[in-house]
């Protein structure tokens, strides 16, 4: 059986959030609002129409923007305290991958009595949610399609939430939010998006068609906006086009998970901070190559499908070429991350079986120890 799931209500916008007003209708009774940010965002100035378009309705809105990235576990939970105290009927996530994720939480925590400890893993968070809106703030993550929340427990172990119950209500997809972007978080993010729809395609063993459809556009739009949002940062079109490429990548790999080069990239996050996309960026290229021997019709499949030839090959040369062209970080020496590491990583890594588990080739401690070294200098 396939069983393929998403949000169901998602509104492509440019400018939508200023007018917030318009599209939050059916979810909020009591007329009371949390929105959930980060200090950077809210700095930014990107909430403000949304702030001022919900008070002119007689909204009240409350505002907590104290997550942080990598969003620690207790911080989701002050949140959700605060929000309940406030009497919100409605949690808004506005920002990139960490608030979202940290509202989809909250959301939970509030609308249901289980308690945080209980929810990591695979369909463990049952029960109703508080309504829920999402909104990106960055092109990448696809975190406002997923069922999926992650969150950092201690001091730098990172635990997944995967569950129906995490799905948003409704999305809103506004490109003039995502304007602003610096160069390099549009590359890295954007590679991010490209990942999930390369992973979803060769998920094994929940490939189904639906994702593998949703991730052959989710391609086919990133891969021509990514290099035109890097050399024009204002062009609409291309933004639109981001934010449409990850939302349909995260469709995808919410139904069809991802695999290896996620399980690789987190420890480069979770030890060393690395955002999350250019974690991604820099463990790619060697995942692939060595993925490659068991996924050559799929790579083949997606090359095929980019007019890139019809061999494995030329996807993992055209996402070199993305790389080179974006100027994204290529060694883990340029994140400061030094060789005596790899064991650390390597080990980590190994523990992430919920995504090496959907890797097309078994993924081992040498393998990867080999791949980290392949990327050292
Ligand atoms: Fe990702």
């Amino acid at each position: 059986m396939t069983q393929f799931r998403t949000v169901s209500d998602i509104r492509i916008f440019a400018g939508g959030a200023d007018r917030l007003d318009g599209h939050i209708d059916g979810l909020c009774p009591n007329k009371r609002i949390c929105m959930v940010t980060d200090k950077g965002v809210r700095k930014l100035g990107l909430l403000d129409g949304a702030i001022s378009a919900l008070t002119e309705a007689g909204y009240a809105v409350m505002v907590f923007d104290d997550v942080v990235a990598d969003p620690p576990e207790h911080i989701v939970v002050q949140g959700a305290l605060a929000a309940k105290e406030f009497d919100a009927g409605l949690i808004i996530g506005f920002g990139g991958g960490s608030p979202m994720d940290t509202a989809k939480v909250m959301a939970h925590l509030i609308g249901c009595d289980q308690p945080i400890e209980e929810l990591y893993g695979v369909g463990l968070a049952k029960g109703p949610s508080l309504p829920l809106l999402l909104i990106p703030t960055t092109a990448g993550t696809g975190s406002e399609v997923t069922n999926v929340a992650i969150l950092t427990t201690g001091a730098t172990e990172k635990k997944g939430i995967v569950a129906d119950a995490l799905y948003a209500d409704r999305v809103l997809l506004d490109a003039n939010l995502t304007m602003g972007l610096p160069k390099m978080i549009s590359a890295a993010t954007g590679i991010d998006a490209m990942v999930h729809a390369i992973e979803a395609y060769t998920s094994l063993p929940q490939k189904n068609p639906l994702s593998d459809s949703l991730a052959l556009s989710a391609l086919s739009k990133l891969k021509g906006a990514l290099e035109r949002v890097c050399k024009d940062g204002n062009d609409v079109e291309a933004r639109t086009d981001m934010l449409i490429g990850s939302m349909l990548a995260g469709q995808a790999f919410s139904n069809a998970p991802c695999a290896a080069v996620h399980a690789l990239a987190y420890p480069l996050g979770g030890f060393f901070h690395v955002p999350h996309g250019l974690s991604n960026a820099l463990v790619l290229n060697e995942v692939m190559k060595y993925n490659l021997p068991k996924a050559e019709t799929y790579y083949g499949e997606i090359a095929d499908y980019l007019r890139l030839g019809t061999q494995g090959a030329n996807l993992l040369d055209e996402m070199a070429r993305l790389k080179d062209a974006t100027h994204v970080p290529q060694t883990l020496a340029e994140v400061n991350i030094k060789p005596d590491a790899i064991p650390m990583m390597a080990e980590d890594a190994m523990t992430k079986d919920r995504l090496l588990m959907n890797n097309p080739r078994v993924m081992t401690y040498d393998a990867v120890t080999k791949i980290y070294e392949n990327i050292a200098k």
